[in-house]
């Protein structure tokens, strides 16, 4: 029960869900992996994403994580069947673009989905929206680099967005977030289109919670949990700081 939950992403945009998670479950200790080494996977091919969650998931093991959070759309469209298959044993919990809210909760007539290339082609990702009703009101928007241009915390980001935005103004009532390192840019995409901004990281912390439960996993700590940051481009653990991690929480407010 006191052993760690470990999430892992190819870079910073699975923080997006740590503070989530972090909040609603407050004495939990957290491993987070940072996949630099191998980022940015929303341009790679489906094997080689495959290969890099595999070794998130090996690092995360290694280090007695009791349930692993895929923070990472790209990774779980892409991957998280052949995860399953291979730690027949371990309770995953994965993140997919949340269209179900915008049209169960926000009734979307037009919503953009912005994604990863790797995540926009994925099979499942075609096979979940075909099966929902009104999928014809979901537009996808494959944003190449996007990713990279958040991870490197790049200048030119604002106007990527201006371009790859502009023809939808007008068009669209609510953006899905298909990446989770979107939500830092949250702000500049809302000074291009200005409609509501939805990420599927409630979801996943309820989802994180929901499980530890049934499986009697919680932790029974009455202190604030722990955060360790992992990269897998360095040696050795605790690469990223916890200031960091609140500085970049704070980007795109
Ligand atoms: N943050 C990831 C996602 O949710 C992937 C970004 C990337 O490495 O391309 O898809």
């Amino acid at each position: 029960m006191n052993f760690p939950i470990g999430i892992f992403d190819s870079g910073i945009g699975g923080l997006s869900i740590l503070k989530k998670v972090k909040d609603l479950l407050p004495n939990e200790d957290f491993i987070y992996y940072a996949d630099s080494k191998n980022h940015p996977y929303g341009e790679k091919s489906i094997e080689e994403i495959v290969l890099s969650a595999k070794s998130c998931v090996d690092e995360l093991l290694k280090r007695n994580c009791k349930l692993i959070v895929v923070a990472c759309n790209t990774a779980s469209l892409n991957a998280i069947d052949d995860l399953r298959k291979m730690y027949p044993d371990t309770l995953f919990v994965a993140t997919y673009p949340a269209v179900k809210v915008a049209i169960d909760v926000y009734e979307t007539k037009s919503c953009l989905l912005m994604a990863t290339p790797a995540s926009i082609k994925s099979e499942r990702l075609q096979r979940f929206v075909s099966t929902i009703d009104k999928s014809d009101c979901i537009h996808f928007l494959p944003c190449p680099r996007l990713a990279n241009l958040i991870e490197t915390g790049c200048d030119d980001t604002a106007s990527y967005l201006k371009k790859l935005l502009t023809p939808w103004i007008g068009k669209v009532d609510c953006i899905v977030l298909g990446c989770t390192h979107y939500p830092f840019v949250i702000g500049k995409i809302k000074r291009i289109i200005d409609v509501p901004i939805i990420d599927g990281s409630n979801g996943i912390a309820k989802r994180v919670e929901y499980l530890l439960k049934e499986n009697q996993l919680k932790s029974l700590k009455d202190e604030q949990g722990k955060i360790r940051f992992i990269n897998s481009s360095f040696d050795g653990d605790d690469i990223k700081t916890k200031e960091e991690f609140y500085q970049y929480i704070s980007v795109g407010k």
